[in-house]
């Protein structure tokens, strides 16, 4: 079987590390912050000291940290991958960067002689757990041939989407769309409190029509009870509005409803909800919504 080199065990990648491990797959795995890989070690992952030292023993590199500067760190960085003795080694970028880096970053390994694709996805840790992601993959299609059953183990569907910054490019406008419906959710429930009304009832009837989605029917009941527990960052979603903003200037796209909504999760963050999960966004409105009263 396929080993697996994990690079990046945060929220996201400790739940695909837990759950490729499950499925029997050999599992070593890199983090920076190393307490961050204890989970995984205590479930039979080879915990490596860097990434250069995890290749020898890898098949398959799967990264998956914060953006392209981390990726490029663990990549190229001192004790990157590439820094040490490597044959055969190929890649797979699961993290969300710019379409832009992601072929930067492909074509760089391809001149090393490393076979490469991104594979960003989307759901969350909750999914991810259970290979339940939806994976999108982009670049070398012989690799992903190569791989199938393992992209198959972390995602319950996957698509090959062509030449190399195309996944990201689909990525960038999921993302787009979580962004966007936890600001109208947030709008919706903060409208029923203060007039009034059971948000409850709001949800419940929205969840009967026809513009219901996973979100409304699972995280906004959440969000009325203010839990924003993180299963991914706020910090980390308004990261991906900035790329989106930068990639729409790229592509000659105007985008002004994305462009508001960077405007608002940049003012969340900067009134310190960051940490909190992306649906945070509402308790940042909420204060705003105070301060007018
Ligand atoms: N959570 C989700 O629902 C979700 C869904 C789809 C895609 N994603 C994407 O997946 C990636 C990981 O997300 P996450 O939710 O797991 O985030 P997270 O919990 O914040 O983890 C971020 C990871 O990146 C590592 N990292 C950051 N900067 C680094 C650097 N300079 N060098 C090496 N490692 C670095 C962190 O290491 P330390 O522990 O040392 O900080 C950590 O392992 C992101 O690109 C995110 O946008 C997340």
């Amino acid at each position: 079987m396929t080993k697996v080199g994990l690079i990046g065990t945060g929220m996201l990648g400790e739940a695909v590390g837990l759950h490729l491990l499950e499925s029997g797959y050999d599992l070593n795995v890199y983090n920076r912050t190393k307490s961050k890989t204890k989970k995984l070690a205590e479930n039979n992952a080879t915990v490596f000291d860097s990434p250069k030292h995890m290749v020898e023993s890898s098949d398959l590199i799967i990264t998956c940290v914060k953006d392209a500067d981390a990726v490029k760190e663990v990549l190229f960085g001192n004790d990157g991958i590439t820094s040490g003795k490597y044959t055969e080694i190929s890649v797979a970028d699961m993290s969300t960067i710019n379409p832009t880096s992601a072929q930067e970053i492909s074509k760089k390994l391809h001149t090393m002689k490393i076979k490469s694709l991104e594979i960003p996805v989307m759901g969350g840790p909750n999914v991810a757990i259970n290979g339940g992601l939806v994976l999108m993959a982009s670049g070398d299609k012989e690799l992903f041939e190569t791989h199938q059953k393992i992209f198959k183990t972390i995602a319950n569907k996957i698509f090959f989407l062509g030449e190399s910054g195309s996944a990201h490019t689909i990525k960038l406008a999921m993302n787009m769309q979580i962004s966007l419906l936890a600001l109208s959710l947030s709008e919706g429930i903060i409208l029923m409190k203060k007039a009034g009304i059971e948000p409850e009832k709001f949800l419940e009837i929205l969840n009967s029509t026809y513009f219901g989605t996973g979100m409304s029917e699972k995280k906004a009941y959440k969000m009325i009870k203010n839990e924003y527990e993180p299963t991914f960052t706020l910090k980390n979603l308004k990261k991906d509005l900035d790329i989106i903003t930068k990639t729409a200037k790229d592509f000659d796209a105007v985008l002004p409803i994305t462009e508001r909504a960077n405007k608002i999760y940049d003012d969340a963050l900067a009134a310190g909800f960051g940490e909190l999960d992306y649906t945070g966004v509402l308790a940042y409105i909420e204060k705003i919504s105070r301060t007018k009263d």
